[in-house]
């Protein structure tokens, strides 16, 4: 058993959260950026607009001045800098929403501090736009003075609410904005029970052949299960007591392997039950890896698909924008299969060794989660050790932010009263 507090289970969840009144003051001025898609220029003029009828002044930058920026930012006294993208299907391809990512992080490097970073989005639920929360949260731990936000609007959201939402600073750093009610993100403890072992069938994970991935195989042969397929760049034998042990090397981001995984599954009529997709940490491998898989699955969906995400992407993380932006883009990608009826879920989990923010997990811990994770019925659950009062006296300024502070601000409940069943379970 590791130290310190019970691991336990997180989500994010939606409160209304009205507007406080835009504070008195003198006529501020915005510098509004676009990525240049059509559609987010327009959004810009738009903005622009009503932005000089609420009295204020809105700037603009062309793309090619961006080295001015900071200066730009100084000398204009900006007081806040928008970051405005275009129409949801523009950051569909994965490297399209890349593309989009590196364009945030240019302006973040060049902004110093004291001014505002808005990114707004009309996001209509397209992981290429929801995955910005994930930079937000790792912002908030390395650039903490840009007090980034992500606003996302839905098309009946006038743009005066934009405006309102500028101009009032609120400290909300999630926000959504639907049908006019403002809505903000929180953190939140999620209660998980209850779950049942894999049981016979096909189950194949990616990255099956890393230290979760092998982990997560064994607790399958334990539930039962009757052929596991592993995919790995670099595969090698592995035996797995009563189980068809099926070996798929390739890159699952390259076109036709997700093909050979799925085929390698249901060979002989077996059944695809599960889908765990594991592939290491970059972008490309977990991002595209989840798009070839998804496609791959069209016609024959498993009965559920894990995702492993990481806590970086649910509560931010020191130093780590990579993984929480593409964990971020899992989870919104979970999210957007749902909505679709199809079977998805992120494990955000917490860290197995050292970490800055958290107290590390054992994999017989974590892994002991996945039925209930699975039960839940949600698209992504975190799975973590947080000491709460650790953190609030590490990162005292978390506890300002409306996203962390109910949290942070909670007693840890008892461990008698843990979050997940401490029963003997197998694996989902
Ligand atoms: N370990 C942690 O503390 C932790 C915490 C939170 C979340 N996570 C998440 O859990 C996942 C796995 O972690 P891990 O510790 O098991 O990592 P790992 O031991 O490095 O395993 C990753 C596996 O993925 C395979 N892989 C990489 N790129 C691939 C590709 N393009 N196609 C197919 N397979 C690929 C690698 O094998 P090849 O190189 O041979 O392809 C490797 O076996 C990661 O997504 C990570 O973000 C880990």
């Amino acid at each position: 058993m590791s130290p310190g507090p019970a691991y336990r289970s997180f989500g994010t969840s939606w409160i209304e959260a009205p507007l406080p009144p835009v504070p008195p003051g003198e006529p501020a001025s915005w510098l509004l950026l676009t990525d240049e898609h059509p559609v987010a220029l327009g959004r810009a003029v738009a903005l622009a607009l009503a932005l000089a009828e609420a009295g204020d002044e809105a700037l603009s930058l062309p793309q090619d001045d961006l080295g001015e920026l900071a200066a730009f930012v100084a000398e204009r006294r900006v007081r806040g800098v928008v970051f405005l993208t275009g129409a949801p299907h523009a950051y569909h391809d994965p490297e399209d929403a890349q593309d989009l990512l590196l364009s945030v992080l240019s302006v973040v490097a060049r902004l110093g501090p004291g001014v505002r970073l808005h990114l707004v989005t009309q996001s209509s639920g397209e992981p290429g736009l929801v995955f910005l929360r994930g930079l937000v949260r790792a912002l908030a731990f390395d650039r903490p003075g840009l007090r980034a936000s992500l606003v996302d609007c839905d098309a009946r959201s006038e743009v005066e609410v934009l405006v309102r939402e500028l101009r009032s600073d609120a400290p909300d750093d999630e926000v959504r904005w639907r049908h006019d009610v403002r809505y903000a993100a929180r953190l939140t403890r999620v209660p998980l029970a209850g779950g049942v072992p894999a049981g016979p069938g096909a189950y194949a994970i990616t990255g099956g052949f890393g230290v979760l991935g092998q982990a997560t195989a064994r607790r399958l042969a334990d539930g039962g299960a009757t052929r596991i397929v592993l995919c790995g760049r670099h595969g090698g034998p592995v035996a797995l007591p009563g189980v068809d042990v099926v070996a798929v090397t390739g890159d699952i981001a390259e076109p036709g392997v997700a093909e050979r995984l799925v085929a390698a599954a249901t060979a002989d009529g077996l059944r695809l039950r599960g889908i765990v997709h594991t592939p290491g940490s970059r972008w490309r491998a977990k991002v595209l890896g989840a798009c070839r898989l998804h496609e791959a699955t069209a016609d024959t969906p498993p009965d559920w698909w894990l995702l492993y995400s990481s806590s970086a992407a649910l509560f931010g993380a020191p130093g780590r924008t990579a993984a929480a932006t593409a964990d971020a883009w899992l989870d919104a990608f979970a999210a957007w299969r749902r909505s679709r009826g199809l079977p998805a879920t992120t494990v955000n989990w917490g860290p197995w060794t050292a970490d800055p923010l958290l107290d590390p997990m054992t994999l017989t811990e974590g892994l002991e989660a996945l039925p209930a994770v699975l039960a839940s019925g949600l698209p992504s659950v975190g799975i973590a050790r947080l000491d709460t009062a650790r953190v609030a006296a590490r990162y005292p300024e978390l506890t300002r932010r409306p996203f962390f502070s109910a949290l942070l601000g909670e007693p840890e409940p008892p461990d008698s009263d843990p979050a997940i069943p401490r029963r003997p379970v197998n694996h989902a």
